[in-house]
């Protein structure tokens, strides 16, 4: 039996965490020849990932810079994956999301006529800025797949919409299948957390995207620190991105303070396991906003808008913009009123059942004729 050729491509943290599992499923598979490349446009950041689940790359990119722009990741990354593709032939190349490895990586899959499938596909602001330069690239991989993997109903509608071409499957996100890896265990590999009383409440805060680069970064940050000294009971505790412009804002505005912890980067276990055992999460990450829901941990987001609209109807999540004055409103709130605490503190699963890598499978399998397609995802 011939079997279908598929390269996962990814770069990134918050993609690795999100394909590693469906690596592992096509690699479990007898209908797949499965290869994965790495653009490694975060280096540690993936590295970590890629060891957490125990995937080995068959080609490992190698383009990050410190400090680097969009040109240049999207440059490296067209130069110098063209000849990975010319030499592994995929029958179908795989990008997840939104970030620039996706959209360099599903263009360079386009220039040579190999099909793209989009993992994560369907999500969307409709402000071109916001997230910058992510909701550009989805529509532009929108464009150029002709698998989309949609995560929900609404992403299906999303795209639907804007009439792309190919066929569209709704299959939850594989961020809930990742979980099925990470969350385990309530001792931290971090050394850092091994000395934290957890019996405080906990607030776990990240913040990263370009979009809140400078006076949005600095008004987030300021609010951190301004909660933190109307709550000392707390302990915020804040892994910080390794951005060079993210970690010298964070230590201007965040260091100094009893009840602020900020530290590097944690593993995804480790990451997972600080979530389960806080008391709320801020932040303006994608992933968390998928996570924490289902952890039944309140989320206030850090930015002016979300594409993950499903756990705000939901009650657990709630868009907290950029300004000080109403993240310190809404975050004293959950902080202060039992009712509201209780309100958003329910897990809820809009985004997954932990069964989307096998859904993708059978979707591919079914795009080259050898299996019915698998039932839709549904909450
Ligand atoms: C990228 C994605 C964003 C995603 C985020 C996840 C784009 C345009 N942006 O943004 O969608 O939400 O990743 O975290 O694709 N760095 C290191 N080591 C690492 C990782 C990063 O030193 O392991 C530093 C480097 O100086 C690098 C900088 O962080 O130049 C920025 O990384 P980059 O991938 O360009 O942007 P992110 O803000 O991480
Ligand atoms: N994450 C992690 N360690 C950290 C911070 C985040 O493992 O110190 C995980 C988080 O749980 C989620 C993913 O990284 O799975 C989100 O990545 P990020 O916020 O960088 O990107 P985004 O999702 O916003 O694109």
């Amino acid at each position: 039996m011939k079997k279908i050729k598929v390269m996962s491509v990814f770069g990134t943290r918050p993609e690795a965490i999100k394909m590693c599992p469906l690596a592992l499923e096509l690699a479990s598979r007898s209908e797949f020849d499965s290869t994965v490349c790495v653009t490694a446009q975060h280096r540690e950041m993936l590295d970590g990932v890629l060891s957490c689940f125990g995937v080995q790359p068959d080609f490992d990119l190698d383009i990050m810079e410190s400090g680097q722009t969009l040109s240049t990741i999207t440059t490296k990354i067209l130069t110098l994956i063209g000849p990975v593709i010319q030499k592994v032939r995929p029958d179908v190349l795989l990008v997840h999301g939104d970030t620039t490895t996706t959209f360099a990586s599903a263009l360079a899959a386009f220039y040579e006529r190999t099909a793209v499938g989009h993992v994560e596909a369907g999500l969307r602001t409709y402000d071109r800025y916001s997230p910058f330069p992510e909701e550009m690239n989805r529509c532009m991989v929108g464009r150029l797949a002709q698998y989309h993997f949609a995560p929900t109903a609404q992403n299906r509608r999303n795209l639907e919409r804007e009439a792309v071409t190919g066929q569209i499957f709704v299959t939850g996100n594989t961020v809930i299948d990742a979980m099925k890896y990470t969350v385990r265990g309530e001792k931290f590999d971090c050394e850092a957390l091994h000395h934290v009383d957890f019996s405080r409440r906990i607030i776990t805060m990240t913040c990263h995207r370009r979009e809140n680069y400078g006076a949005p970064m600095e008004s987030i940050f300021s609010a951190a620190a301004e909660l933190a000294r109307r709550f000392p009971d707390t302990l915020t505790i804040y892994p910080v991105h390794l951005s060079p412009t993210v970690r010298e804002c964070a230590a201007r505005f965040l260091t100094g303070i009893d009840n602020i912890m900020l530290i590097d980067p944690l593993d995804a276990m480790d990451m997972h396991r600080l979530m389960s055992r806080s008391y709320m999460v801020m932040t303006d990450s994608g992933g968390i906003q998928e996570e924490a829901p289902a952890l039944g941990k309140p989320v206030l987001v850090l930015r002016r808008e979300t594409e993950r609209p499903e756990a705000v109807e939901a009650g657990t999540v709630k868009l907290a913009g950029v300004g000080r004055d109403n993240i310190l409103a809404l975050a004293s709130g959950l902080l202060t009123d039992e009712a509201q605490y209780s309100a958003m503190a329910h897990a809820v699963n809009p985004y997954g059942d932990g069964h989307a890598c096998e859904r993708i499978a059978q979707a591919l399998l079914h795009a080259f004729g050898m299996a019915d397609a698998p039932e839709d995802f549904a909450v």
